[in-house]
């Protein structure tokens, strides 16, 4: 035989197999005896690259090499549904829609609405073309080696057909978690998750999810013999796709029902008129036992005919609805994308949308994280969107409820930063800014310098830092202690006062006062926040120059931090650079001359690894008198070597409960965790003063605690 013939009979068995393999979800052979025929495939295609097609099996494997995403235009209008909220809102849209058609040819089939990534495969001839996303409906992106990844998406049809088809990409819930598990930035949900996969710059990458399909849409080329959607689905199914066969199919009897289906061949629910109100209930009810996610239904008439006599409106098909099982929280406009610089360079995108109220809040601005998130919801300026609030606090966009009608296309990240006009460089999933001296960057360090969790400078907020750094008298974070703010007086700058210059001047003299830990922190080094300076700390680096003297050696700095548990290879790296910029270097050495702390003293730390919280896990909720922000609070528990935890459980040791405790204290309560109220917390702290520094009563904590304590703790 030569290469030829055994090539084809290789696709014709891999094909095969596959697709036995996704109809029955059983393998005709085992695994290894597959990708035996497979290899043998790679390398007659290796050795004869002019047998390499379109449509083999192998292209399914991905590539490493990098693509875009270049916009292609779609030749079919990629419309989306109208939607209901209620079934009783579905039951007339049924009503209405018998009133306008002839009622003795009129059907409807219900579908799952699948919460997935939307796409349009596009075949000439029977070949996978081209793969687009729906974009704003007229022009998507081209994503086609991506797609090709995806096992059920078939690369050639069973009939050399010219058409578009379009379906929705998913992923199994068990495989989301499996896979969301491992990464270190998770997914909300399935569909976010598919939809990044599919905007994987390395085809090699989307491979490895097990993505599937759905496909519920054709438009032949040709004026199809086909005259209703079961038909259609029917024969999307024989040409090689994946239907979803849970639906349920509407005629005046279910008898009849089933005769159509039996004469498609389709499995789905035989069902009559009557039968529709039951189906949306039931079809709720067991929605959470589906292996994969669906946010509703779609009820669509079955006769094209009829699909024809109710046209269009811009949007929607009117011969279809979408019955959703949540509305969404609020819905609102998005009117502008625009972006912001942070301190450390990174840039931003933000929405900036119609002003909404949401939980009780009023929103304007969400933000957008960055180009792969915008990418994922296909989001673009003038869109509707559904918006929520995670975890009750922070405002998201969750999805694009509606395309804008101004033509514009997905948002992207301008070349340059908006700021200072400098290039913006990519790393990992977000864009930077790479000018030090950016403007915003400059601001936002010394915002963050000034801020209540780091220095706590009262009276140098976001507003004043910008106005100061504008007129030139704070261009720096050093400028901050070295600038007489008397100035402001007598440059009569507006909105500073005697009153308000004391304020500060008393704010700046106090910070001197802020601790070793505290410093560190207002440095601003990536990766080098609360958390981390407390480990590095912790472990041993109590002073400045300990540190500067073990970043000197990046190397060594490198594996001794990653040696500390809790600090992995990456953040030990952002550290060691951090300490090792010059900026940083200069910034030091000036805070050093200006007084600022630059190590812990003994009295400081209580002796955290022998302190009376060693070895404690506390957490803390509401709001306190005596520390604001709580923050103080947990200071004081880190020092004497507690660690702090973000959410209660049985491991817990501690509650500190402020005023205002909610659900972490009910939680305590149900768990038996010991919970602490602030007077009684401020009690420890007293006795554990009053013995601090008295070395022959420390040594009596450190072993063991008094009894006072041990019946608090
Ligand atoms: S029909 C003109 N059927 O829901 C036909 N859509 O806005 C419109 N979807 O963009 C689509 N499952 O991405 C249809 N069984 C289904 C669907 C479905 C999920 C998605 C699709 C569409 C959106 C509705």
């Amino acid at each position: 035989m030569d290469f030829r013939e055994r090539v084809q009979e290789l696709r014709g068995l891999l094909l095969q197999y596959q697709q036995s393999y996704y109809r029955t979800g059983r393998a005709v052979i085992s695994d290894r005896e597959y990708d035996a025929l497979f290899d043998e495939l790679v390398k007659i295609e290796n050795l004869h690259p002019e047998l390499k097609t379109d449509d083999s099996p192998t292209q399914r494997v991905g590539s490493d090499l990098s693509s875009d995403f270049p916009e292609a235009e779609h030749t079919i209008p990629v419309l989306s549904l109208d939607k209901a909220y209620t079934s009783q809102e579905i039951l007339n849209f049924v009503r209405r829609t018998k009133k306008s058609c002839d009622e003795d040819n009129l059907s409807f089939v219900l579908e799952e609405k699948i919460d997935g990534f939307s796409i349009v495969l596009y075949y000439r001839n029977g070949v996978l073309e081209r793969a687009v996303t729906r974009g704003n409906g007229h022009v998507g992106n081209d994503v086609t080696a991506n797609v090709k990844t995806i096992r059920t998406v078939p690369l050639r049809l069973n009939s050399p057909e010219t058409l578009a088809v379009r379906g929705e990409v998913f992923l199994h819930k068990k495989d989301f978690e499996r896979i969301n598990a491992t990464l270190a930035e998770p997914y909300a949900n399935p569909r976010n998750l598919a939809a990044g996969t599919i905007r994987r710059i390395k085809s090699s990458e989307t491979a490895r999810v097990p993505l599937s399909i759905f496909v519920y849409e054709g438009f032949w080329e040709e004026p199809a013999a086909f005259t209703d959607h079961i038909q259609i689905l029917s024969r999307l199914a024989q040409l090689g796709f994946c239907v979803d066969s849970h639906f349920s199919y509407f005629c005046k009897t279910a008898k009849e029902a089933r005769r159509r289906l039996d004469d498609a061949g389709l499995d789905g629910r035989a069902c009559s008129f009557e039968d529709l109100d039951g189906e949306l209930k039931s079809r709720a009810e067991t929605r959470s036992s589906l292996p994969y996610e669906i946010d509703g239904l779609v009820v669509k008439v079955n006769e094209l005919s009829q699909r024809d006599v109710l046209g269009y409106t811009e949007h929607h098909p009117r011969w279809a609805t979408a019955y959703k099982f949540e509305a969404p929280q609020a819905e609102t406009v998005v009117e502008d994308i625009d972006v912001q610089v942070g301190r450390t360079g990174r840039i931003t995108p933000m929405a900036r949308i119609r002003e909404t109220q949401l939980s009780g809040s009023v929103i304007k601005n969400i933000t957008l994280h960055n180009q792969d998130y915008v990418n994922g919801l296909e989001l673009a300026k003038g869109d509707t969107v559904a918006i929520s609030k995670r975890g009750d606090v922070i405002p998201a966009v969750e999805s694009v409820t509606e395309k804008n009608t101004d033509g514009n296309t997905t948002w992207q990240m301008p070349s340059v930063c908006p700021v200072c006009g400098s290039y913006i460089e990519k790393r990992g999933a977000h864009h930077f800014c790479t000018n030090f001296n950016c403007p915003a960057q400059v601001t936002g360090r010394i915002e963050f310098f000034c801020a209540k969790k780091q220095m706590d400078i009262e009276g140098l907020g976001p507003n004043t830092v910008a106005l100061l750094y504008e007129k030139g008298y704070v261009t720096d974070i050093q400028d901050i202690y070295t600038f007489d703010f008397k100035n402001l007086l007598r440059d009569g700058v507006e909105g500073f006062g005697e009153k308000k210059i004391q304020l500060i001047e008393k704010g700046i003299a106090e910070s001197k006062k802020q601790s070793f830990r505290r410093v560190l922190v207002s440095l601003g080094i990536p990766e080098f926040g609360k958390k981390a300076v407390d480990l590095v700390t912790d472990a041993g680096f109590r002073t400045m120059d300990s540190i500067l003297e073990l970043v000197n050696d990046r190397e060594n700095a490198v594996t001794r931090l990653s040696e500390i548990d809790g600090i992995g290879p990456v953040t030990a790296a952002e550290i060691a650079d951090g300490f090792r910029d010059a900026g940083t270097v200069r910034l030091i050495s000036d805070l050093k001359l200006l007084g600022l702390c630059m190590e812990e003293s003994q009295q400081e730390n209580y002796g955290s690894e022998n302190g009376i919280f060693a070895g404690q896990s506390w957490c803390i909720t509401g709001t306190f008198e005596n520390f604001q922000p709580r923050d103080r609070a947990m200071e004081e528990i880190v020092k004497r070597g507690g660690k702090e935890v973000t959410s209660v459980s049985s491991k817990t040791t501690c509650l500190l409960a402020g005023s205002n405790a909610g659900s972490k204290l009910a939680k305590a309560q149900s768990l038996g965790v010991k919970i602490v109220t602030e007077s009684e917390f401020l009690d420890i702290l007293k006795e554990n003063e009053s013995s601090a520094g008295d070395t022959e009563k420390d040594s009596v904590y450190n072993s063991e605690p008094q009894q006072g304590l041990l019946d608090l703790l």
